[in-house]
C-alpha cells in the first residue's frame, strides 16, 4: 500500500468503488426478470423478451418483456379508466401522492443512483449528484403545481391519457420530466422508457406501489421502438410527449397528424459554446469538461461546438488539451471517476464513424494520451481543431464525448456561426461583461441560454428546443401548458353556435355577446353611396408593395347566392417564397420594443375606425355583414395592442445563486391560414397576436370571403406596419397551407380550416419541424373575447427562452 508521501508525490486517485450489493440483491429477488407494470399489476415476463446489459462489462443485467400491441392496448386501457377519478380526487390529493413520490426517491436515492449506472453506465458522480436529486426536486416541484392547479390554471382542465416515450440517456430524470407534470394536472400516463435503459423506470413502478399510487395512474411499458409506435398510433391516447432523436420525432409527428393528440417533442441538438475574448478561460476550461464530457457527451443539450473568439484560441485549445489529459474514463460505480461508458455498441460504432468521417474531412483530432478500458464500450474525449462549419462533425450530432472547436472574429459572426444549425436546444455565453451576454443570448436561437455556466437544469425552469430541437416545453409554469387543455366551459359559447347552426343551417348564427344578432338580415341596409366598386382586383400584397400574383390568374369571389362579388389573385407557391422571404426580410420587427408594435397596433386600429363604415360595406355585400364585426375588429385591434407590452415572461427560482430569465419570444415566420367565420374579425384575431408579440407573418384569407382582408392592406399601409411584417397572398387556403406547411423557411403555422387539411398540414410540417395549431375544423366564437382571444393566442405565438446568469464573485 503507497505511503501518505507517496500518495502526495504522484496525487493519483486510487479507487473509491460504490457497491452495486444492494442493488444485485434486488435483481436476483426478481429472479432478473421483468414483466410490465399494467393497471397497478405486474405481468409475467412475455414471450418476446430481450437482455439489458451493463456497457461497463457488456454483461447481461436483466431480461425485460417487449410489450406487443395488446400490451398496449391495456395500459392505455388502464390509464384510461384511472384518468377521471385522478382528476376528480383534486389538487390537494395529487399534491400529496407527488410528494410522497419525491421523498421515496430521496429515501432510496443511493439505490436509484446505482441502479442508474449500472444500466447506463454514466458515472455514479452524476447519477447520485445530479440526475437523482434532480428527479426529486422535480416531483416536489410539481407536487405544488398539483396543489396549485386549481387556483392558478382556473381555466384548463387535463389532456387525458398521456403516452410518454423517453431515451435512454437520463432514464430516470427524463421519466420525472414526464410523469411530474402529467400527474400533476390530472393526467394517467403510459411510459415507454429506452430499450436499452429500463430497470430504474421498473423500480419506480414499484415505488408507485409502495406509496399506494391508484392503479393505472402510472403505466410502464418496457420494448423497442414497435412498442412505442403502437403507443404513439394508439386512438385512445391523448398526447404523445416524446424525448430522442430528430429522426424518430420526425415519424411521431407524421403518424399524430390530423389525431388531435397533442404532442411535445425534445429532440437533438449541436449546442453552440461561445467563447468571447475576455472570458475567464480557467472556468471555461471546466464548462466544457461538463457541456461535452457530462454523459460521455451524451446529452442532447451538449456543447458539442465551441466557437472561440480567435486570439483565445492557442490558449484555449492548450488548457483543454492538458485538462483532457487528467479526465478519468472508467468504472462508472468508481466515484473518482469523470467519465463513464457508452450506451451500446451501436452508439460507440455510430460515435467513431462520425469520428473518422471528421478526419477524412481534413479536421485534425486530438485525443489524451492514456488509453481506454477495454471491458464495455467506451471512448475517449475528443478535441476537433481546423474544422470548417459546414463539415459533417460540426453539424450533426454526434452523442459521444466529442467537441469541435472553431473560431470567429466578431459578436455578430458568433451568432451567425451559432445559429449556424438546424436545431435550437441550447447554447452556452461565455464573457465577463454582461452586457454583451445579455445582447448575445436574445439573438440565439436555442430554448435554453446558458451564461458562464452549462448544462444546469431546474424543474422550476422551462427546457426545450427551437427549430429541428422540437418544440414544447418541459419544466416551469411553461412546461405545465404540455399537460392541459382549455377547460370546456370556455367553449360554452361555441356550443351555442354550434346549436345554432344546427337550428338554422347557416354558418354564421353566432350570437354576439352584445346581444345583437350576427346574421346577415339583422343588419340595416346600407347607402350605395358607401359601397365600394367590386369590379377590381386587389392584388396580394408583399414586403409593403401590392403585387401582382405570380400566376397571372385571379378567382371569383362569389356570395352566397352565387352572385359574383369581385376577385383576388390566385397565389401560388413563388408568391409564398416571396412572401416567406419578405416576411424574414422584416425580422427587425421583433426587436423593435413592445411599446413601438403597441403603438403601431393602436394606429391601426385608429386607421380602420376612421374607415369602418366602408368596411361594414365591404362585408354587408359580402353577405357577411354583422355590424358588430368592424367594432369588435377594432377592439380586438386594441386588445393585441394591450398586450404586445403586457404578456410577460418570469424570472424563476431556480434554486442555484443566479437567475433565469424566462423570456417569450416570437416564433419567427407564421404562416397563418385565416378562418372562414368572420372575415374580418377572424383574420385580424388570428394575425394581430403573432405581430403583436414581435413574428413577421404570411397571412392566408379566408377563401370564402378574402376581400375583407384584402381590403386591410389599405389600412396596413397607413398604419406604420413595417413592410414584410404583414404579407397576405389570397387564393386557394388549402392549397397555400400546404405549400407554408412544406416550406423550411416558415418557423410555424396556424391553420384554422377543415381538419383533412389542417392533418396535411401536421404531417408536412414535420420537414422542419415547425411548430403547428391546427383547430381541426372545430369551431371557435370569434366573439368571444374568451375563445376568440386572449392567453390562447399569446402562447402559440411565442417560445419561451430560459437564460440562465450566475451572480456572485
Ligand atoms: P431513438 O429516438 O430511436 O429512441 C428514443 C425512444 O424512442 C426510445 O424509447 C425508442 O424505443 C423509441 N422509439 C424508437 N422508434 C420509435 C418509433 N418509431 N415510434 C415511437 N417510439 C420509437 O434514439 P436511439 O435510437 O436510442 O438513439 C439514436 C440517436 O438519437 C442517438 O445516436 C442520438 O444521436 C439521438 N438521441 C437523442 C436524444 C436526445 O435526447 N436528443 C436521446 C437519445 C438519442
Amino acid at each position: 500500500m503507497a505511503s501518505v508521501p507517496e500518495i502526495f508525490q504522484s496525487m493519483e486517485y486510487g479507487p473509491a468503488p460504490e457497491s452495486p450489493g444492494p442493488v444485485q440483491e434486488w435483481l436476483e429477488r426478481k429472479g432478473q426478470r421483468f414483466g410490465l407494470f399494467i393497471g397497478g399489476k405486474w405481468s409475467e415476463p412475455g414471450r418476446e423478451t430481450f437482455d439489458t446489459l451493463n456497457p461497463a462489462t457488456a454483461k447481461p443485467l436483466a431480461t425485460l418483456t417487449q410489450a406487443n400491441s395488446a400490451d398496449i392496448d391495456r395500459a392505455v386501457a388502464a390509464a384510461s379508466k384511472a384518468q377521471p377519478n385522478w382528476w376528480a380526487i383534486g389538487g390537494h390529493a395529487r399534491a400529496r401522492y407527488l410528494y410522497a413520490i419525491a421523498r421515496q426517491i430521496q429515501k432510496h436515492s443511493r439505490f436509484f443512483a446505482v441502479l442508474e449506472s449500472l444500466d447506463n453506465g454514466k458515472p455514479i458522480r452524476e447519477s447520485r449528484d445530479i440526475d437523482v436529486p434532480l428527479v426529486a426536486r422535480h416531483f416536489y416541484h410539481h407536487a405544488g403545481w398539483a396543489q396549485l392547479m386549481e387556483q392558478e390554471l382556473p381555466d384548463r382542465e387535463p389532456v387525458g391519457v398521456i403516452g410518454q416515450i423517453i431515451p435512454w440517456n437520463f432514464p430516470l430524470l427524463m421519466l420525472a420530466w414526464k410523469i411530474a407534470p402529467a400527474l400533476a394536472m390530472g393526467n394517467t400516463v403510459v411510459l415507454k422508457p429506452a430499450e436499452f435503459t429500463s430497470l430504474t423506470a421498473l423500480k419506480f413502478a414499484e415505488l408507485c406501489e409502495e406509496i399506494g399510487l391508484p392503479s393505472g395512474v402510472v403505466n410502464i411499458v418496457t420494448g423497442d421502438g414497435r412498442a412505442g409506435e403502437a403507443l404513439v398510433k394508439h386512438p385512445d391516447v391523448d398526447k404523445i410527449a416524446f424525448t430522442g432523436s430528430t429522426e424518430v420525432g420526425r415519424l411521431i409527428r407524421q403518424a399524430t397528424a390530423g389525431s388531435g393528440k397533442k404532442l411535445s417533442l425534445e429532440l437533438g441538438g449541436k449546442s453552440p459554446f461561445i467563447v468571447f475574448g475576455d472570458s475567464d478561460l480557467d472556468s471555461v476550461v471546466e464548462g466544457v469538461v461538463d457541456a461535452i464530457w457530462f454523459n460521455q457527451g451524451q446529452v442532447c443539450c451538449a456543447g458539442s461546438r465551441i466557437l472561440v473568439h480567435e486570439g483565445s484560441q492557442e490558449r484555449l485549445v492548450a488548457k483543454l488539451k492538458a485538462r483532457m489529459e487528467t479526465l478519468r474514463v472508467g468504472d462508472p460505480l468508481d466515484k473518482a471517476v469523470d467519465m463513464g461508458a457508452i450506451i451500446a455498441p451501436v452508439q460507440l460504432e455510430k460515435i467513431q464513424q462520425l469520428v473518422r468521417r471528421g478526419e477524412d474531412e481534413g479536421a485534425t483530432l486530438w485525443q489524451p494520451s492514456w488509453s481506454c478500458p477495454r471491458d464495455g464500450w467506451f471512448f475517449p474525449p475528443t478535441l476537433f481543431t481546423e474544422v470548417s462549419p459546414a463539415a459533417t462533425i460540426a453539424q450533426v450530432e454526434i452523442f459521444g464525448p466529442v467537441v469541435v472547436v472553431m473560431t470567429f472574429r466578431t459578436p455578430s459572426e458568433a451568432v451567425e456561426l451559432a445559429n449556424n444549425t438546424r436545431y435550437g436546444l441550447a447554447a452556452s455565453v461565455w464573457t465577463e461583461n454582461i452586457n454583451l451576454a445579455l445582447d448575445v443570448a436574445p439573438q440565439l436561437k436555442a430554448g435554453t441560454v446558458w451564461i458562464n455556466c452549462t448544462n444546469v437544469f431546474d424543474a422550476a425552469s422551462g427546457f426545450g428546443g427551437y427549430r429541428e430541437s422540437g418544440f414544447g416545453r418541459e419544466g416551469g409554469r411553461e412546461g405545465l401548458r404540455e399537460y392541459v387543455v382549455w377547460a370546456e366551459g370556455r367553449r360554452a359559447g361555441v356550443a351555442e353556435a354550434q346549436r345554432a347552426r344546427g337550428a338554422k343551417g347557416e354558418s354564421r348564427a353566432v350570437k354576439s355577446r352584445r346581444g345583437a344578432s350576427a346574421t346577415p338580415s339583422a343588419s340595416p341596409p346600407l347607402r350605395p353611396s358607401a359601397l365600394p366598386p367590386i369590379d377590381r382586383t386587389p392584388k396580394l400584397y408583399i414586403g409593403g408593395k401590392q403585387v401582382r400574383p405570380d400566376s397571372g390568374y385571379s378567382i371569383p369571389v362569389l356570395d352566397r347566392s352565387g352572385k359574383h362579388l369581385g376577385e383576388v389573385g390566385q397565389g401560388n407557391r413563388k408568391d409564398i417564397r416571396n412572401a416567406v422571404e419578405a416576411a424574414h426580410k422584416a425580422a427587425g420587427w421583433a426587436r423593435a420594443t413592445a411599446h413601438t408594435r403597441a403603438q403601431v397596433l393602436y394606429y391601426l386600429a385608429e386607421n380602420l375606425a376612421a374607415r369602418a363604415e366602408e368596411f361594414a360595406a365591404r362585408l354587408q355585400t359580402l353577405g357577411e355583414s354583422d355590424q358588430n364585426e368592424v367594432a369588435l375588429t377594432i377592439e380586438r385591434m386594441y386588445t393585441y395592442a394591450a398586450w404586445a407590452d403586457k404578456y410577460d415572461g418570469a424570472v424563476h427560482h431556480t434554486p442555484y445563486r443566479n437567475v433565469t430569465l424566462a423570456m417569450p419570444e416570437p416564433i419567427g415566420v407564421l404562416g397563418v391560414v385565416a378562418p372562414a367565420d368572420w372575415p374580418l374579425l377572424g383574420f385580424v384575431s388570428t394575425v394581430l397576436p403573432a405581430v403583436a408579440l414581435g413574428n413577421t407573418v404570411v397571412a392566408i384569407p379566408s377563401a370564402a370571403a378574402p376581400l375583407a382582408a384584402t381590403d386591410l392592406y389599405q389600412v396596413l399601409e397607413t398604419s406604420d406596419v413595417p413592410d414584410g411584417v404583414i404579407n397576405i397572398v389570397t387564393g386557394d387556403a388549402r392549397e397555400l397551407g400546404r405549400i407554408l406547411a412544406a416550406h423550411d423557411d416558415v418557423d410555424g403555422i396556424w391553420y384554422f380550416g377543415d381538419a383533412e387539411t389542417g392533418a396535411e398540414v401536421e404531417r408536412l410540417s414535420a420537414g422542419n419541424m415547425k411548430r403547428t395549431w391546427v383547430d381541426g375544423g372545430e369551431p371557435r366564437d370569434w366573439l368571444d373575447p374568451r375563445t376568440g382571444a386572449g392567453e390562447e393566442f399569446l402562447e402559440q405565438a411565442t417560445q419561451v427562452k430560459n437564460i440562465w446568469i450566475p451572480y456572485g464573485e
